[in-house]
Parts: structure tokens; C-alpha cells; sequence
């Protein structure tokens, strides 16, 4: 996501000296005070140093909050920063629990007016939403209020790695560009905050304020349970409802994430929660008061894992309303580790009834679309349906060789239901708002490819993210493809095979992949032979999305090639084929 002014500064930390400290050690802590002067307090970090839990205390007004850093030991990855500016001129003390003796992140704490970091580092997408720094995974509270889509997003503000869940949040007017905001929602004594959604509460059914956003998501404690907080300032701020948990745990070690939406048929809200490895519904007049309605999922789908994120939502098919039920499960998925199933069915307010389909059917069988889910409140006059995952896979989410950032969503993509050809599927496709983005369009003559590979150049001077569209006709040809290359010899592939029926693609050799053993493995998804294949693949830095015949099979794939991308190239094992209408879109 481009990002202007102050983020194209460098690394470079405009370190205020002049922060006062003062440490004393008691029993099993090091505590420091630190007389305050700055707007931060920037902790080093060093990822593979152990987590160390810091206390933030302030005694007028008397706070606590606890945090969990990778504090360095031996040498500084990047800072993150605590904000201080409410306790300018105050005492704020650090208390590092468990450490006896000060270690070189200790040491080397600073306070600072401004905290900079390396916005535009290698690897940072141009068109995808991603954190502005630290570590973000599940999209949360996707919801549409006058104008403006608000995602936000499970996120870590003291570290580029999983931790300190608390929901960032950012807006947008066009799901492009997204302007960032202060973090909605943070730990509290009920526990980190895990995912969720959020509701408008048009009829005011909470007593909240008419229109209030509600956020509602999982307290994760020692135990899982749901809570709900409330904005009536279009969630620019929330306040956590006082009696928290709305619904507490019933015993079940896995329950959360739960997807809320009003139901006409029931005329209450119907809650979607992952329960171990079925998903079980609720109802509630009030988002305050639930009562189970039923359970699905026994006996049908992938039971690899426990299922979590799941969404409830209706769509149109041929006139008639279908409604479609999304679980994400990790790992287990088609490719390894973190995917997403879907069920096609009825729900009557109450009860979930699958069609007959042959399940486990897949939203993307890349391996980097996890946990999406849809926006709630977008008028039904629009009628869309649209839908964001994040773009990573829990198999090495945590090690992407990223660094001030960690992780970017999908493109936000509408959803459809479809016949491929031999059953209902639930299609995805770009929505039409990316298209802005177009730059210089390159078009290139209709190419015929026959054994040998044909190059062509691909943008040469691209800046690693941009779009190609073309047509595929296969005609004599079994098992072909294309591949994106650069002069270093790294590739992308994307190989057809007619012959095993699979659309697969191959990042071994794509640039960085030894961060984590799992990453260089295979993706593949089924294929129906058919005469032509449209393809739009939509590359960014260090992704690449791939839509075949406007969604019918999608494939997310990471990928951190050392040098952009600049060629485009096709083979054929045996037989011709033909490439039509290729356009080369630089994106803006
Ligand atoms: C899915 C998930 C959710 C959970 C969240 C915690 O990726 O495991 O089930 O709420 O991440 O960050």
C-alpha cells in the first residue's frame, strides 16, 4: 500500500537523547522509571530473542499495561515504540518481569519525539492493504458506514511477529487506498483481543446509540469467550461494554471468532462462532444476551483441524437466495497448513443445510489466503458481496523475510456463486475499484507456443507490481504454462496439466524461500479442461494472485524474488498453444 511523506524517510530513529532513567532491580524484575519527555519510548528489538514480558506503569492516573517484546540481547532488528505522550513531564516505569540483569535492549531504550521505520522496505505492496509497522494477521470487523470501509485487523504494534492481539484499524472510501488509524481495541483483564466483526446497529437494538458500530469479538484469556464494544463516533473510538463477556465460555477450549449479522428471517442478530471443529450459531435481540440456536459441521467438510473465522452470508443465485457458510481451518488445507472451506446451502434463521456438493470445497487453493471474511452493512442496493483474507499462511507467517511490517490482505475480492461446469462453487474476482490503479498499458501481439519457450519482456522497468490479462487456448497442448523470471534465474511458475487435471505453481526457485522449509512446497488445484482459459494474475512485490475464467479457481501465493520480475515467459511439454489479448498493466 503506497504510503506518503514521512514514510520515505529511512530507518533512521531521531533519537531525544536526553531520556532520563533510573533502574533498580527487585527480586526477579529490572525496573526502570523513566521521567518523560518525548512522545516515545522506543524499545530495541531482536527477533529471536525471547519474549520478555514489560509492565508500563504510570502513577497519576494509576495504569498498568503489559506487553510482551522480543527485547534484543545482541543486536537490534528495529524498535517499536510505546506511546507516552499523555505522561509528558510524569514518571513512566518499566518493569521488565523476570530479568535480573539489564541486557543491551535494556540498555539501549531511548525516548523520541518521532518513531520512523523503514516504510518502503523491498518487499512492501503497492495495492494491498498491509500495517503501516508490526505484525498483522485475521482481517476483523469488516464493515461498510457512510462511505467509508472499515477493516480492521488482529494486530501486534510492539513487534513484526504474533503477539499482543490487539485490532488495528484503518478506513478507506474505495478498498485502495487506506487511510490508517489509532488502534481500536487493546488487551484488556478478559485477555488479548482475538477476531471478530462488527455490526452497524441500525435500530439501536444494544442501546448503544442508533447507527453505533459494535464491535464484537474473543476475549482470549485463560479462557475464549465473546465480548462487544461500542463506537458512536464512526469508529474513531471504541469503548468496551461494561459487562463483558457477553457470552462466556460453556467449556469448549476453542471458541471464538465469532461473525455477527442481523437475520430477517429471525429478526435478531445470528452469531457464526468457531467451536472446536464445528461452528455454532446463536441468536441475540440485543448483541448482549445469546442463546444457541444450532451446531453444523459434524461429518461433513475438512476435519484436519479446528476451524476458525467462519462467515455466514447470503447471495444470490439464478433469482433465489443461497446462503454460503466460509471456515478457515489450520493447518489441513488442500497445500498445506492454513486454507479456507466453504459450504452452499439454506439457512432458515436457526439451522444451516448444506447442498449436496463434493466437499471440502476450497475458497483458493494458493496457500496464502487465510482467514477472510466479508464486510458487513454494504446496502443491499449495492448487492455485492466482498470479501478479504489474509494473505499469508500460519506454516511461516512469522518468518517472511520481512522486517519493520509483517503480512498484507488479499485484494478485496466479490464474491459469486457460479457453475463451473460441474457443480455450484463459490467464485472470487478482484473487485472493480483496482482498476483505478491502472498505469501504462503494455498490449502485446497473439503469441502461438509450440515446445520452446517464447519471452517477451515484461515491463522492464516495472517496479515489481503490476497486472497481466490474457486468454489461453490449450488446442493440442497437454501439460504448458508461463512463468514470471528475472536475470537472477529466479521463477515463478504457473504449469498447466490437462493430463493430471491440476493448475499448480511452483515458487522453489523464486527467490528468497530457506526462512522456512515449508515455504518452497508445491500448490495445486483442480482443473476442468476446458477450450480457453482467461487468466488475470496480479502481481505485488512479493505476491502473486492468480484468477482463472473470473474466479472460478483462484491460487494466492507469496513470493520474494531478489529482483522484480521482468519476464514473461511460455512453454509448451508438448503440443501448441495459444496466448491471446495479453495486457501488461503497470500498476500506479
Ligand atoms: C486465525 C486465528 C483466529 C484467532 C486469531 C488470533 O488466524 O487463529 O482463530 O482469533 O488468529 O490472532
Amino acid at each position: 500500500m503506497k504510503k506518503t511523506i514521512s514514510s520515505i524517510l529511512l530507518a533512521l530513529l531521531l533519537i531525544n537523547m536526553s531520556c532520563s532513567s533510573q533502574s533498580k532491580s527487585s527480586g526477579e524484575n529490572l525496573s526502570v522509571d523513566y521521567q518523560i519527555q518525548s512522545s516515545y519510548i522506543l524499545i530495541p528489538v531482536e527477533e529471536n530473542a525471547p519474549e520478555i514480558k514489560i509492565k508500563v506503569s504510570t502513577s497519576n492516573p494509576t495504569i498498568q499495561s503489559t506487553y510482551d517484546v522480543h527485547v534484543a540481547v545482541s543486536k537490534i532488528d528495529y524498535w517499536v515504540p510505546v506511546d507516552v505522550k499523555k505522561w509528558k513531564g510524569q514518571k513512566v516505569t518499566l518493569s521488565f518481569l523476570g530479568v535480573k540483569e539489564s541486557i543491551l535492549g535494556i540498555n539501549d531504550v531511548k525516548q523520541s519525539d518521532q518513531f520512523e521505520f523503514e516504510y518502503n522496505e523491498t518487499y512492501r505492496p503497492q495495492f494491498h492493504f498491509s500495517p503501516e509497522h508490526g505484525w498483522m494477521n485475521d482481517p476483523n470487523g469488516m464493515v461498510y458506514l457512510d462511505g467509508e470501509y472499515h477493516l480492521f485487523y488482529q494486530y501486534n504494534p510492539y513487534g513484526s511477529m504474533w503477539g499482543n492481539m490487539s485490532w488495528g484499524h484503518a478506513v478507506s472510501t474505495d478498498m485502495v487506498s487506506w487511510t490508517y488509524l489509532p488502534t481500536a481495541l487493546t488487551p484488556d483483564s478478559l485477555g488479548a483481543i482475538f477476531s471478530g466483526s462488527a455490526v452497524v446497529d441500525v435500530n439501536n437494538t444494544a442501546g448503544f446509540g442508533k447507527n453505533a458500530i459494535v464491535a464484537i469479538f474473543t476475549s482470549c484469556g485463560k479462557t475464549q469467550q465473546q465480548s462487544i464494544a461500542y463506537s458512536t463516533d464512526k469508529g474513531r473510538t471504541f469503548t468496551k461494554y461494561a459487562h463483558n463477556p457477553v457470552l462466556p465460555n460453556p467449556g469448549i477450549t476453542d471458541f471464538r471468532d465469532p461473525k455477527v449479522s442481523w437475520n430477517e428471517a429471525a429478526n435478531q442478530w445470528v452469531m457464526t462462532l468457531a467451536t472446536k471443529q464445528t461452528v455454532t450459531f446463536f441468536g441475540s435481540p440485543n448483541l448482549k444476551e445469546w442463546t444457541k440456536l444450532s451446531e453444523f459441521g459434524e461429518g461433513i467438510g475438512s476435519h484436519a483441524a479446528v476451524w476458525e473465522c467462519p462467515d455466514l452470508f447470503p447471495m444470490t443465485y439464478q433469482g433465489k437466495t443461497k446462503w454460503v457458510l466460509i471456515v478457515s481451518l489450520n493447518p489441513g488445507g488442500p497445500n498445506g497448513g492454513s486454507a479456507t472451506q466453504y459450504f452452499i446451502g439454506n439457512f432458515d434463521g436457526k439451522t444451516f443445510k448444506p447442498d449436496a456438493l463434493p466437499y471440502p470445497l476450497w475458497l483458493d487453493y494458493g496457500r496464502d489466503n487465510y482467514a477472510g471474511v466479508t464486510f458487513n452493512n454494504i446496502p443491499k442496493t449495492v448487492g455485492r458481496r466482498i470479501f478479504m483474507g489474509w494473505m499469508s499462511n500460519w506454516d511461516y507467517a512469522n518468518q517472511v523475510p520481512t522486517k519493520d511490517f509483517r503480512s498484507a490482505n488479499t485484494t478485496p475480492r466479490e464474491l459469486t456463486i457460479v457453475n463451473n461446469g460441474n457443480h455450484l462453487i463459490l467464485s472470487s474476482y478482484p473487485v472493480k475499484e483496482l482498476n483505478s490503479l491502472k498505469g501504462k498499458i503494455w498490449e502485446k501481439p497473439n503469441l502461438v507456443v509450440e515446445k520452446e519457450s517464447i519471452a517477451i519482456d515484461l515491463l522492464k522497468d516495472n517496479n515489481g507490481s503490476y497486472e497481466i490479462e490474457m486468454t489461453i487456448k490449450p488446442e493440442s497442448a497437454d501439460v504448458f504454462g508461463f512463468s514470471l523470471n528475472n536475470s537472477k534465474n529466479e521463477t515463478l511458475k504457473f504449469n498447466f496439466n490437462n493430463t493430471t487435471g491440476f493448475v499448480s505453481i511452483d515458487r522453489k526457485k523464486s527467490g528468497l524461500t530457506d526462512f522456512n522449509d515449508r515455504f518452497a512446497m508445491g500448490m495445486n488445484a483442480p482443473l476442468l479442461k476446458k477450450d480457453a482459459y482467461r487468466i488475470r494474475l496480479l502481481v505485488d512485490k512479493a505476491s502473486a494472485e492468480l484468477f482463472i475464467n473470473e474466479g472460478e479457481i483462484t491460487m494466492t501465493t507469496l513470493f520474494f524474488p531478489t529482483e522484480s520480475m521482468n519476464q514473461l515467459k511460455f512453454y509448451s511439454q508438448a503440443g501448441k498453444f495459444s496466448v491471446e489479448n495479453i495486457k501488461i498493466n503497470n500498476i500506479k
